[in-house]
């Protein structure tokens, strides 16, 4: 982070100090048109930040210091900006819907292999939705289950539910990730093999949890149909590992490729996506992928202070280390995006939660918030009271559709008072006086008074349809890009979940293993003791 252009955002925040939301809306009704903006179908809403002209200057300042142009055509066009793990970063390729586009990794045009596989994906998905696909005993598709973890799993999940308005209702669809063998066995209860498509996505097809469910499934699947040649109707693969995906037993005929320029948590518009074709049909997907395309294309030409992903990445640094509020929260008042949190929790921490710069250096300053959330109107009676009264600053972004898919009543009229009217009170809290005019009692006083000047974003889209969602998603992916070039992190490595896959290894073959090698720190061998104590070895 460019430490001069901070100092200036420092210095204006220690100038602003004394002066609260409310205070700025005061000065400047003006504000709340000024500091809004639109792209892509979402309405953006900053208003209710604590930012002024002058704080908007210094962060866009930190931006341009930080390089954030050349960053942003270095990924688009494919350059190695994931160093660490010498590849390109292109997940924009892969909804790029301008037919004459031509995006180049070490000289190839890699839009050719991503139309191709799109293609597929679509003859596929249409032979399964519409019963073409037969199961080993002639049966149609019905249920998909989708075996991966990580970014194979939290993006299919996610948009699977958010667009269930769009899926096919007579198919269901399961999302197995977990190596807690519950999972696996519950979700089994619930299919029948001979109607069953199991998709095994994962991008190296050596993830322990995944092959180990795969591995699970294969065998329930043949013993249920009395036949290992079942496995060739029955599974699928989505990898970019050919080799590893033959030895499984898949064929590679039914694989859907993909590639290392791919990140795991920004693969849902590639073939991880599958699942959601095959639930929402390929035209609704490509319109997911168009919603996308349109983001991009505003991430790219926008000026930066129109620029929607790039004014979130700002203000998220503006509290991040300006305020030293260590967490944020997504809030969406929408029940189809109940997984969103989830699924932006890998995206942005799995990303930016890194500790060293570009060369290798500690960072001085903290990167990388903690992302959490819940659907609206759920956390209101849950944690947002820490959010209004408690020592913490959370700033918090509300999420939500004018239009529902399911008029019930009042029911989303109420919905969205609610939201609007946490993003009022969250920005102008109640005074003191406020509630002696109420008649509140002096001694609870400062029980019933809410600070306010806690910072809210408010995004609004019509209605959340594939477009939209496929719009929002990108906003974060981009957003996250944008903290992580003024962070001056590597975005899109992860080698510290590395070392947790290491050790688990060599604990599994102590849990196993006739007698256990004694190796571990002393609290670790205790609780495998334990453990091989209650299961009997
Ligand atoms: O958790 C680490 C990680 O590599 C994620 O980045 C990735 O999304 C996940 O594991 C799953 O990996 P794969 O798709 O290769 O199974």
């Amino acid at each position: 982070m460019d430490a001069q252009a901070w100092e200036k955002v420092d210095e204006l925040i220690d100038r602003n100090q004394e002066k609260t939301i409310k205070d700025l809306f005061a000065e400047d009704p003006g504000r709340a048109e000024r500091y809004s903006l639109e792209a892509a179908g979402w309405y953006l809403d900053y208003s209710k930040n604590r930012i002024d002209d002058a704080t908007l200057k210094a962060l866009l300042k930190l931006a341009e210091k930080a390089g954030l142009k050349d960053e942003i055509e270095k990924m688009f066009t494919g350059k190695k900006i994931n160093a660490t793990e010498g590849r390109a970063v292109l997940h924009t390729a892969l909804r790029n819907m301008d037919p004459k586009a031509k995006v180049k990794v070490d000289g190839k045009d890699v839009m050719p292999g991503v139309r191709k596989v799109l293609k597929a994906m679509g003859d596929f998905s249409d032979t399964v939705r519409r019963g073409q696909w037969k199961g080993f005993t002639g049966k149609r598709i019905k249920y998909v289950v989708n075996i991966g973890i990580g970014g194979s799993d939290l993006g299919p999940v996610m948009a699977n539910i958010a667009l269930t308005p769009y899926s096919k209702r007579n198919m269901k669809f399961f999302f197995v990730s977990n190596v807690d063998s519950t999972h696996l066995a519950e979700t089994l209860r619930e299919v029948k093999a001979d109607q069953t498509l199991f998709i095994v996505a994962s991008k190296t097809f050596t993830t322990q949890e995944t092959m180990s469910n795969a591995e699970a499934a294969k065998a329930w699947l043949v013993k249920e149909l009395g036949d290992k040649k079942a496995v060739a109707k029955h599974f699928v693969a989505v990898s970019t590992a050919e080799k590893e995906v033959s030895a499984f037993g898949i064929d590679v005929k039914n694989m859907f490729g993909f590639w290392d320029w791919v990140g795991g948590r920004y693969s849902l518009p590639s073939a991880i996506g599958l699942s959601l074709m095959i639930a929402i049909g390929r035209n609704n997907y490509k319109k997911f992928l168009k919603g996308y395309y349109k983001m991009d294309r505003h991430f790219r030409t926008a000026r930066f202070a129109r620029n929607m992903p790039v004014i979130l990445a700002l203000l998220g640094i503006l509290y991040h280390n300006g305020y030293g509020a260590e967490s944020y929260c997504v809030l969406p008042y929408d029940q189809y995006l109940s997984r969103f949190p989830a699924y932006l929790q890998q995206m942005d921490m799995e990303s930016n939660g890194k500790g060293v710069d570009k060369d290798g250096n500690p960072v001085p300053y903290t990167t990388g918030p903690i992302e959490w959330g819940e659907p609206g109107t759920n956390g209101q009676h849950s944690f947002y009271q820490l959010i209004h009264q408690g020592t913490h600053l959370i700033p918090c972004d509300f999420i939500g559709c004018s239009r529902t898919h399911n008029p019930v009543g009042d029911l989303h009229d109420k919905l969205m008072a609610n939201l609007f009217a946490q993003t009022e009170a969250l920005a102008f809290g109640k005074t003191a006086d406020e509630c002696r005019k109420e008649g509140v009692p002096e001694k609870l006083v400062p029980f019933k008074t809410f600070e306010g000047n806690k910072p809210t974003n408010t995004l609004l889209c019509d209605e959340l349809t594939p477009e939209t969602l496929g719009a929002l998603i990108a906003l974060y992916e981009h957003k996250v890009f944008v903290q992580g070039v003024i962070w001056n992190v590597y975005s899109y490595d992860q080698w510290g979940v590395q070392l947790g896959k290491v050790l688990a290894k060599g604990v599994l073959s102590d849990l196993t293993a006739k007698k256990p090698s004694g190796k571990h720190d002393a609290s670790t061998n205790r609780l495998i003791a334990r453990y091989r104590a209650a299961v009997g070895r």
